[in-house]
């Protein structure tokens, strides 16, 4: 062939399989141009980091909308997270200026359309975190593209206020709180109004969220000022009824907070706190250390949702009816409960420690207090009818793990399911427990033998690390890591988990009233994974026998 053929035939193939891109998109603000990669022979994807969703919020205000830009806005770099204590807790790192979200778009041979839309809102305790997640080595844990890409879904991951920013409430109308819930509303609402430039269907928004995220997905699910603009939700390890959901004295803490920033307790508090420097504000509301069996950790998550009469109009278990549409997962990690009760009782960690049996006593205490010596007892018998004469001391540790697992998130999980199913009309209803063992479990290691899935364990097979760094995990990582994405994102297609592009290990069970089956995700699936009734008898003491308990402080 001669030089000119050979140049004509590789531009006509590299015309052909040139990358499908958006290009410039234009949304209500303005016109917004991304990064473009390419994934494939024929495959591309479009990726929008910082794209701001409202302007910068007033302190201790909703979020209004942006007052749009004049030409093309590059939205190639993540923007700061909002204003938050820092890891280790010395310092504050962010900006008030923080309300953004990320898109990515997958494309085949051609530009996307009418692509179903996977939102993420993260968790940190209503305290930190951020749109695009930790960064280890340029690798962000809430990078959508492997979802994206292997889902063929858009995953968009958004930015809102957290600490005292973000969920500081004096009670009244003063400071009314929820600022945090009206940024991730304010995102969904954006998404919904633009997501049709970006090739997605406005249609088909999935909202999914873990920890304070999977609280935040149930209270948008609940809040009646989302009506129409969700579909689908999925709570991992976290939802409105955990007994960190919701403040329910929220004055306290901002008199605590007030007394510590130097603010008068008296009706000028909320304007002399909006006056005060945000640094200092988001100092005063950082997490109170150490705690113990006695003050466990979870009663020092102070800043959260509260009942304003706007956002939530009543107390979240009387405000199922709202999602009554949305198909609806919610699950959680066997030992959910391990990263907080080690923080409690730090023993259980080790094999040369005893835990004394003394420990279990003091931590149910704590969790049953409001019935006095009543509920202790009862919750006492109950947790260790099963344990003989003699314990073993991973007997101990791990009945310590399984009450904070049960406390802080399974037993308010299953709430949220049966009030789910129970006021559903046309939403579905799915329950998991993922169970893949934490990797720093067994010997030489940090963490015991015995360890499950800890608090977050699940985060990085959702948005599939074991793909992205391959060398960090095993193949059978990459098995759930494959599982997972399957089953959510057929979920945000068809509202079915088992039913959409991708194929699934075995078929999971709606959860109803009467069945109460739920799915157990791990790395050796099959059909004896699909059980009934998780951990009833438990569920039964926390949400049946303790509530009717007379209160008896006298021993
Ligand atoms: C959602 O997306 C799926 C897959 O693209 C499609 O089949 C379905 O019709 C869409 N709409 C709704 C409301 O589910
Ligand atoms: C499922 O897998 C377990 C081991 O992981 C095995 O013992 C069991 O027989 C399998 N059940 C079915 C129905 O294949």
């Amino acid at each position: 062939m001669a030089k000119l053929e050979v140049l004509v035939v590789v531009a006509v193939f590299m015309e052909m399989v040139s990358a499908a891109s958006l290009g410039v998109v234009y949304t209500e603000g303005g016109m917004v141009e991304g990064e473009n990669i390419r994934l494939g022979l024929f495959s591309s994807m479009d990726i929008f980091r910082g794209i701001p969703f409202a302007d910068m919020p007033g302190r201790f205000e909703k979020p209004k909308r942006h007052p749009g830009w004049d030409g093309v806005l590059k939205t190639t770099e993540f923007k700061p997270r909002c204003l938050q204590m820092n890891v280790i807790m010395t310092d504050t790192r962010g900006s008030e200026d923080c309300l953004y979200l990320n898109i990515w778009v997958p494309h085949g041979r051609s530009v996307s359309t009418d692509l179903p839309v996977m939102v993420w809102i993260y968790g940190g305790g209503f305290l930190a975190g951020g749109s695009m997640g930790a960064n280890f080595l340029d690798n962000y844990l809430y990078d959508g593209q492997e979802i994206a890409d292997r889902g063929n879904v858009i995953v968009v991951t958004l930015g809102y206020r957290v600490g005292t920013l973000g969920l500081l409430s004096t009670g009244d109308s003063s400071l009314p709180g929820n600022y945090g819930l009206w940024d991730q509303q304010a995102a969904i609402a954006w998404v919904h109004r633009n997501i049709r430039s970006f090739g997605g269907d406005p249609d088909n928004i999935t909202i999914f969220g873990e920890s304070a995220g999977g609280a935040s997905v149930n209270f948008q699910t609940l809040t009646p000022h989302n009506k129409g603009l969700i579909k689908r939700a999925i709570s991992q390890s976290g939802v409105a009824l955990c007994p960190w959901g919701i403040n329910k004295n929220p004055r306290k803490l901002a008199e605590e907070i007030a007394l510590k920033v130097n603010c008068p307790i008296d009706h000028t508090m909320g304007a002399c706190l909006k006056m005060t420097d945000p640094v200092l504000l988001t100092k005063a509301g950082a997490l109170s250390l150490p705690s113990s069996a006695d003050h466990p950790i979870v009663f020092n998550l102070l800043l959260s949702p509260v009942v304003d009469g706007d956002f939530l109009p009543d107390e979240p278990s009387k405000l199922f009816h709202n999602a009554a549409d949305i198909d609806y997962i919610i699950g959680v990690n066997d030992m959910d409960g391990h990263i907080f009760t080690a923080l409690d009782v730090p023993s259980i960690n080790s094999d040369l420690l005893e835990t004394p049996v003394e420990d279990v006593r003091r931590l149910l205490a704590s969790y049953t207090k409001e019935k006095g010596i009543a509920g202790l007892d009862n919750a006492y018998s109950t947790y260790t009818s099963s344990w003989g004469s003699d314990p073993s001391w991973e007997t101990i540790k791990k009945t310590i793990v399984e009450i904070g697992t049960d406390y802080i998130f399974l037993v308010p999980s299953q709430a949220a399911l049966y009030l789910h199913a129970a006021n559903a009309r046309t939403g579905r209803t799915y329950s998991y427990l993922f169970s893949e063992p934490n990797r720093m479990g067994g010997l030489l290691k940090p963490y015991p033998s015995w360890m499950g899935a800890d608090h977050a364990d699940d985060l990085q097979y959702v948005f599939g690390k074991p793909f992205t760094t391959p060398l960090g995990y095993w193949p059978s990582h990459r098995d759930v890591s494959g599982y997972i994405i399957a089953y959510w994102t057929n979920f945000a297609k068809t509202g079915d988990p088992n039913k959409g592009d991708l194929k699934v290990p075995t078929t999971w069970p709606r959860f109803t009233s009467t069945g109460h089956q739920f799915l157990e995700i791990n790395a050796k699936m099959n059909s004896s994974n699909v059980k009934q009734m998780m951990r009833m008898r438990y569920v039964h003491f926390w949400t049946s026998i303790l509530p009717n308990l007379a209160v008896n402080f006298s021993e």
